[in-house]
């Protein structure tokens, strides 16, 4: 390979979207045949992506095939619930099952590499991408990131219904300054490694072949100049050889950090720092070359990441059949099929988290007759998609109107009563008011345009928008029944809104599926089962809040002077992690220990007998945390170390298990190395982490810490 064509194997340019679908620029097509381009960002389609293939691999010199890349995130063409949604069912094999059909239907389209999952562990709702990732805690966040990695690429990359994973972002992007994305990230080495390094971990364990670098910096490196972190960390410590992908454009604004004053020179820091393909700015491809003919770069570093893109597209099999993904034939068995399509109502179902339902006005009753709709956002099908819908669209879904209007036995009146959710404009208010009146029930749809979450979409309030709650205030003063249905990417401040409707039902951005999902949960079909994944604080200037926080000298006494409060609200969130109603009630017995101490080689089992003790089957997700009571470095109040969703019938009882190891029990000691302190601690079971029954144990056989060497997260 010249040097020109080693660069272009670590080229990525994006396609472009004409009014047919992707399409590349004839300027482009000229590069792929001079061999200047080694994969594409967002060109797919089953068409389009076999005629970009055939140019590459007939057409240019070495006749290598294009990597097609795309953002895959929670669906290509059917769209599941966003991630942190879909989170909310604490159902790693759900994780798991609808990152798979995400595959079937992207390699259909001639895809080969998702950049998902996202790993950004996030506690900043204000920051509009929590959407994408899977919330506050960083073991549901491992066990989802290993279910995603496993779902996108099977059990072999090599499959042709498989892509490649990409964890993403490398490292702390879910933490910048004030909520404001892209700011600046700055974070202590403890907090990354105990909080910010088990998703990438998991992830990458779990076999994810590609990591994609934040757009923040660490420790005053940006993340795609972080030799320390990229190839010490993850390629020398860990042991991972995969392809580092910069993301968009972010070599170049290595110059904007002020860490590089020429494009030659951010070029070099990022390949020397393992950055091994260049998204979108061009650096790579265009100026690269210099710095290896200037003796500013070695040649060794560039063919190892060359080897690194090459490994890929020999491990994907396109060197064996360039054309074996994606086919026309292919896109119309799987895109949209009725078994994807019954996922993604499963899904959405399993993701909708009842907040509250005073009154049992939830699940609607056979009474309701004539049923008041209300809000901007019901009948919109493009919000219920949510941001990084793939190639989703909005006439493939099925809105919350389209779904209450379908089912029969209901007369169903909509006014939306306000223009859109951010409008002032309350001139439409009186009309809902009036059909509210006439109602035997309404249901509010509320919540955030889909444009207000996702990338560069942060807040400094995480109110409901607009005069939304104004519209809830006027319909809920009618004494007419109502509940809210909440669309929306992050968690909201939902003080005022619990104040006034007397049920709301959390249901996220569901997807294609979202109507007939929300209606299978408010008529009762469906028993709701979701849990919070993430903190929904009182107000937003309690943010940073999260549930498995540290007690301080002076822990929060409500009312009490001179503890850890606020004056003017509660110190604890509105709803705390994990937190989820049912339309039936669950009934925990005392849990039981199978002993009272264990040694660092033992198990210890832990069962807790939960009942149903309604009327109605449902499912809760059984919460385990633990506490250790003394170390030598603060504890955290609680740290989940366990779920479980167990279904159960009206009376039914069933023993849940458990089982705890010493494990489960270390923590990054005073020397920053993993270990286990012997001692006391604390189990706490239960269906909320505000919500527990504590029993208590010791770990002995030293008094001295113990280290780990070989544990499941060893991220130091
Ligand atoms: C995002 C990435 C994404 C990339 C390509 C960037 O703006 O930060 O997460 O993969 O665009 O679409």
């Amino acid at each position: 390979m010249t040097l020109e064509e080693k660069m272009g194997q670590l080229a990525q340019y994006p396609s472009q979207w004409s009014d047919t679908g992707p399409s590349v620029p004839a300027g482009r097509k000229e590069d792929v045949r001079a061999g200047k381009v080694g994969s594409f960002l967002s060109h797919y389609g089953a068409e389009a992506t076999q005629e970009m293939q055939e140019i590459a691999v007939t057409e240019s010199r070495l006749g290598i095939p294009l990597l097609f890349a795309y953002d895959v995130v929670h669906g290509y063409r059917t769209i599941f619930p966003i991630p942190l949604g879909e989170a909310s069912s604490f159902n790693p094999d759900l994780a798991r099952r609808t990152a798979r059909a995400a595959a079937r239907e992207a390699t259909a389209g001639g895809v080969h590499w998702t950049f998902a999952p996202m790993i950004d562990l996030s506690r900043e709702p204000r920051w509009g991408r929590v959407m994408e990732g899977a919330g506050e805690d960083p073991y549901l966040n491992s066990i989802l990131a290993r279910a995603r990695v496993q779902g996108f690429q099977g059990p072999s990359v090599a499959a042709d219904t498989t892509v490649m994973a990409t964890a993403k972002h490398f490292v702390g992007y879910g933490a910048p300054q004030a909520g404001r994305d892209y700011h600046t990230v700055d974070i202590s080495k403890r907090t990354l490694h105990e909080i910010y390094l088990p998703p990438v971990y998991a992830a990458l364990d779990a076999g994810a072949r590609s990591v994609m670098p934040g757009f923040n910096e660490i420790a005053g490196i940006p993340m795609h100049a972080h030799d320390r972190l990229i190839n010490g960390l993850l390629r020398n410590d860990w042991n991972w050889d995969g392809v580092v992908v910069s993301d968009y454009t972010a070599i170049w604004e290595l110059k904007k950090h002020g860490i590089a004053d020429t494009d030659l020179s951010a070029g070099i820091q990022a390949l020397e720092a393992g950055v091994d393909v260049d998204m979108v700015s061009g650096i790579y491809g265009d100026t690269l070359a210099t710095g290896v003919q200037e003796g500013r770069l070695r040649l060794d570093d560039v063919n190892r990441a060359v080897r690194r893109v090459l490994r890929a597209k020999w491990d994907a099999g396109l060197f064996e059949d360039p054309f074996r993904y994606g086919s026309p034939e292919r896109e119309d068995e799987v895109i949209l099929s009725d078994s994807h399509r019954d996922l993604a109502r499963t899904a959405a179902q399993q993701s909708m988290v009842l907040l509250k339902n005073e009154d049992e006005v939830l699940p609607l009753g056979d009474g309701v007759e004539t049923l008041a709709v209300i809000g901007p956002l019901a009948d919109d099908a493009r919000t219920i998609l949510g941001e990084w819908a793939g190639a989703g669209r909005a006439e493939d879904a099925i809105s919350v109107l389209d779904a209450l209007q379908n089912r029969t036995g209901v007369d169903v009146r909509y006014v939306p009563g306000l223009p859109d959710v951010r409008s002032t404009d309350m001139s439409g208010v009186d009309d809902a008011v009036d059909a509210v009146r006439q109602a035997d029930a309404a249901i509010l749809v509320l919540g955030e345009h889909y444009s207000m979450s996702g990338e560069a979409a942060s807040r400094t309030s995480i109110d409901l928008p607009g005069r939304q709650q104004d519209l809830a205030d006027a319909v809920t003063a009618t004494g007419t029944p109502t509940a809210a249905v909440l669309l929306n990417g992050r968690p909201l401040a939902l003080s005022t809104l619990d104040d006034s409707v007397p049920a709301i039902l959390e249901a996220w951005y569901p997807g294609t599926e979202a109507g007939p999902a929300v209606a299978d949960v408010l008529f009762g079909e469906v028993n709701p089962s979701g849990k919070l994944p993430m903190t929904f604080p009182r107000e937003t200037g309690q943010i940073p809040i999260f549930y498995n926080h540290k007690n301080t000298g002076r822990p929060p006494v409500q009312d009490q002077d001179y503890t850890s409060t606020y004056l003017d609200t509660h110190w604890t969130p509105l709803y705390p992690f994990g937190h989820g109603l049912s339309y039936t009630s669950f009934a925990y017995g005392a849990p039981k220990l199978n002993k009272g101490s264990i040694t660092i080689n033992d198990t210890l089992r832990m069962t807790v007998d939960v009942s149903n003790t309604g009327d109605r089957a449902g499912t809760e997700v059984v919460q385990l945390y633990v506490e250790d009571s003394t170390a030598s470095v603060t504890p955290r109040v609680k740290e989940l170390r366990g779920m479980k969703r167990v279904h159960l019938s009206p009376g039914e009882t069933k023993t849940v298990r458990f089982a705890v190891t010493p494990e489960d029990l270390t923590f990054i000691g005073p020397r920053m190395r993993r270990i286990v302190e012997p001692g006391h601690f604390h189990l706490h079971v239960g269906t909320s982490s505000a919500d527990v029954q504590t029993s208590t144990f010791q770990l002995t056989g030293s008094t001295t810490p113990i280290p780990v060497t070989e544990i499941s997260s060893p991220t130091q």
